[in-house]
């Protein structure tokens, strides 16, 4: 048999060498009359060892990484074609502790099959949950996903399946199921690593919520600053319509669905909901104001799912294996698996897929190694731009919705961006506010306006005009975005700069008096 390699085209990646590195061992396997398969697969996510390439062994995978150009030669030499030892070596890709760590349900094949194959999504358990679905009523897969207690992952946790149920008991000629992968949070990359290494996933948990709410299309909003997973998902979607995944047949079934990838234009506020189905419709991206929900006058103003990624991509494991399954994962009101996003100034960055319940501490010192310069942790921003900012203090809030929100913050989309003692928390809190007024769409007063006021505040505090008059002011101004702001862009800027304030406050003191005491 000849040997196979798998080197990621997964963008992180790719951005990080992959492509050098394909094209030098192709060369190599050229030069040598070695004949050898190069599959493109995604990545595990462990993107502190991409460049990871991988050979097929006799006793399974062997991963070598980061793997620069330079090395292919040596690798060679080493006879890495089966598994033979190198500085790069990493061994059995899932014993690599960053891995073996894990509990890989929504990613379980993230990085190991092709991503393009229906073949080799198939033979990892691919479709067994709709294959499921389509021999059900719809409303018991309601009831199942309902049970599983799946929230959304795409940052205000709300249930899953009683968000279908809405859906399914509208009555309507037509519905719709719309897959949010905007994915604007910072330190956020668990929607473009499944749309890119395992892409049939998502086409088959949005086939089954089409199935269980009687909505028959499906429209996935991609970033436009995600070329490579609209590239894949694209040719994924016509190679499951070929297949008969998706049609007017789903598998055989009588159930119709079909589904289209749509590109947005790169604005923040672009995924928020009701904002995402107005540019969708190819109206300015401006959020509606609630009710009606999109639930029941979503799309062209029809009954609508609006879904994340991950949220959608759950669905089949839950669907296969059942409810029960996928519940016993987690703590609390948090159920399942969450795919934590480890960036920032972090030693081992990258995504780590776990149960909800390991605290910000272990995830930052454990499995992220502390900080990448060395220097002690200062602190971990949690659920992107509109996150609060944890001190250690806080380490030990466990990883899931309710307990972070008692400590004033969110989990959002679950990304974390570390930041080592050199953070300015002044800086930041403003950067909040300034990242407000940019991406504003500009409906509502406390959100447009109060933002630029805000950045002007917090100048004069940092130029030490006023200080304590004008940090009491922007106090007052956190609680008026808060609660006046129309939706959470305006109404959660106030998070990142409070807990700022809060929990940094020597950041605070005006120029002189921080220059004086250093
Ligand atoms: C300013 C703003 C940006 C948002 N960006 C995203 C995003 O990029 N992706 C996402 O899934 N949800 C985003 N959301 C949340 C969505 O409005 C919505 O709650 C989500 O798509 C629902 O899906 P879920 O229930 O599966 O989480 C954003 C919300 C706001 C207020
Ligand atoms: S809070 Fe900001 S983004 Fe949201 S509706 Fe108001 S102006 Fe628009």
């Amino acid at each position: 048999m000849i040997p196979r390699i798998y080197i990621p085209a997964d963008s992180g990646a790719l951005a990080l060498g992959a492509e050098k590195v394909a094209r030098a061992i192709e060369k190599e396997l050229r030069e040598r009359g070695v004949e050898a398969k190069i599959v493109r697969n995604g990545s595990r996510g462990a993107y502190f060892l991409e460049p990871m390439v991988e050979v097929a062994t006799a006793e399974g995978r062997v991963a070598y990484g980061p793997v620069k150009p330079s090395d292919v030669k040596s690798l060679f030499d080493s006879g890495f074609l089966k598994g033979g030892h190198h500085k790069r070596w990493l061994g059995a890709p899932d014993k690599i502790p960053f891995l073996a760590k894990q509990t890989r349900l929504t990613f379980a094949r993230c990085g190991v099959i092709e991503p393009l194959s229906l073949d080799s999504y198939k033979s990892h358990g691919g479709l067994r949950g709709l294959q499921n679905a389509v021999a059900m009523a719809p409303a018991d897969i309601v009831s199942q996903v309902t049970e599983s207690g799946l929230r959304g992952r795409g940052g205000a946790g709300f249930p899953t399946g009683i968000k279908w149920k809405t859906v399914l008991d509208t009555t309507s000629e037509r519905k719709y199921i719309v897959c949010n992968a905007d994915e604007g949070d910072s330190a956020t990359f668990a929607d473009r690593m499944i749309m890119e290494g395992d892409p049939f996933v998502l086409i088959e948990g949005m086939a089954i919520a089409g199935i269980a709410t009687g909505a028959t299309k499906g429209f996935v909003y991609i970033r436009s600053e995600y070329p490579h997973a609209v590239a894949t998902m694209n040719k994924a979607v016509a190679i499951a319509r070929k297949a008969g995944v998706l049609g007017v047949n789903v598998l055989g079934s009588p159930n119709a669905f079909d589904m289209e990838i749509r590109v947005g234009a790169g604005a923040y506020v672009c995924g928020e909901e009701t904002s995402l189905l107005n540019s969708l419709e190819g109206k300015r991206g401006v959020v509606r104001a609630k009710p009606p929900l999109p639930a029941i006058q979503g799309l062209f103003g029809k009954p609508t799912v609006i879904n994340n990624v991950i949220s959608l991509a759950s669905v089949p494991i839950i669907m296969d294996k059942g409810a029960v399954y996928y519940k016993d994962f987690g703590m609390g009101r948090s159920r399942g698996t969450i795919p934590i996003q480890i960036a920032g100034n972090v030693k081992h960055g990258g995504l780590f897929e776990t149960a909800f319940g390991l605290t910000l501490g272990e995830i930052v010192d454990e499995i992220g190694g502390g900080t990448a310069s060395g220097r002690p942790v200062k602190a971990v921003q949690v659920g992107g731009p509109l996150g609060a900012y944890f001190p250690r203090a806080l380490f030990d809030t466990p990883f899931d919705y309710e307990a972070f929100a008692a400590k004033d913050g969110l989990i959002g989309h679950a990304g974390i961006t570390v930041f080592d003692d050199s953070a300015d928390m002044m800086k930041q809190a403003r950067f909040a506010m300034e990242f407000c007024a940019i991406e504003s769409c500009g409906k509502c007063t406390p959100c447009r306006l109060g933002s630029t006021r805000g950045m002007e505040v917090l100048d004069k505090v940092a130029a030490g005009i006023e200080a304590e008059k004008n940090l009491a002011l922007v106090t007052d101004l956190c609680n008026t975005m808060k609660f006046g702001s129309l939706c959470a862009l305006g109404g959660f800027t106030p998070y990142p700069v409070m807990s700022s304030i809060t929990h940094f406050p020597e950041d605070f003191k005006p120029a002189p008096a921080r220059v004086a005491a250093e």
